[in-house]
């Protein structure tokens, strides 16, 4: 056993409520929390906004290396300006999911999650939290929930910010992410043995908090 502090590492698909449990927890445990998707999502942004190649996995790792990102009381700012909203955008998480695709941008990503490590302890959320970048964590979760539950929340999130998109849409959407993230070469969304399951189609948020919480702590802090 090592002094490093406790990593709770929570993988799974998208619109799956991974990060708002995530979020949950570590405010519940004091712990930090490290969103994974947001590095990848603003790597996105800059390529978007540069007009870089999603193919061109070299130059999508430079961006990677030189992100001026500040996380702070709940908002995002990169080089000064707040993207907290623009990275939601779903134009982004599409091209999030095809950037980290390239090994060379989620190896230029590693040190800087791992870094989110610190006391008190670190809730990660993602889709390699468990595998690559935190192994050592002594509770892994893969949280997931059935892809029409998912296609509903994300329609209801994105109703609520004012973004109109058809039902059918965000389904399809979420079917192409899910099988371009599964499908990876590196670090591909799966179930890893050592994670443990938690189906939240018929949870509620605070379910799921619950159901984490206690894993913690009858399992690490017992
Ligand atoms: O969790 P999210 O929807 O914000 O993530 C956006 C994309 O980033 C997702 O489609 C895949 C990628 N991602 C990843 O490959 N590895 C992670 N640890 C987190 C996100």
């Amino acid at each position: 056993m090592t002094g490093e502090p406790p990593v709770i590492a929570i993988d799974g698909p998208s619109a799956s409520g991974k990060g708002t449990v995530a979020e949950r927890v570590a405010a519940a445990l004091g712990f930090h929390y490290l969103d994974s998707g947001a590095l990848y999502r603003l790597v996105a942004l800059e390529a978007l906004a540069s007009g870089t190649a999603m193919d061109d996995g070299d130059a999508l790792s430079r961006l990677a290396s030189g992100l001026d990102v500040a996380f702070a009381g709940g908002r995002i700012r990169l080089a000064g300006v707040d993207v907290t909203d623009a990275i939601r955008e779903e134009a982004v998480g599409t091209a999030a999911s095809r950037v980290a695709a390239h090994p060379p941008v989620r190896r230029a990503l590693l040190e800087r999650q791992r870094r989110f490590c610190e006391t008190p302890g670190l809730v990660a959320d993602g889709r390699d939290m468990g595998s690559i970048v935190f192994p050592q964590a002594p509770l892994k979760v893969f949280l997931t929930a059935e892809v029409g539950i998912r296609a509903e929340r994300r329609h209801k999130q994105l109703m609520e910010k004012g973004m109109y998109v058809k039902m059918a849409d965000v389904v399809e959407e979420l079917r192409q992410r899910d099988a371009r993230d599964s499908a990876r070469p590196v670090a591909p969304l799966k179930h890893y043995p050592d994670a443990l399951f938690l189906d939240t189609t018929h949870l509620t948020i605070a379910d799921a908090v619950d159901r984490v919480l206690g894993w913690y702590r009858e399992r690490v802090r017992g």
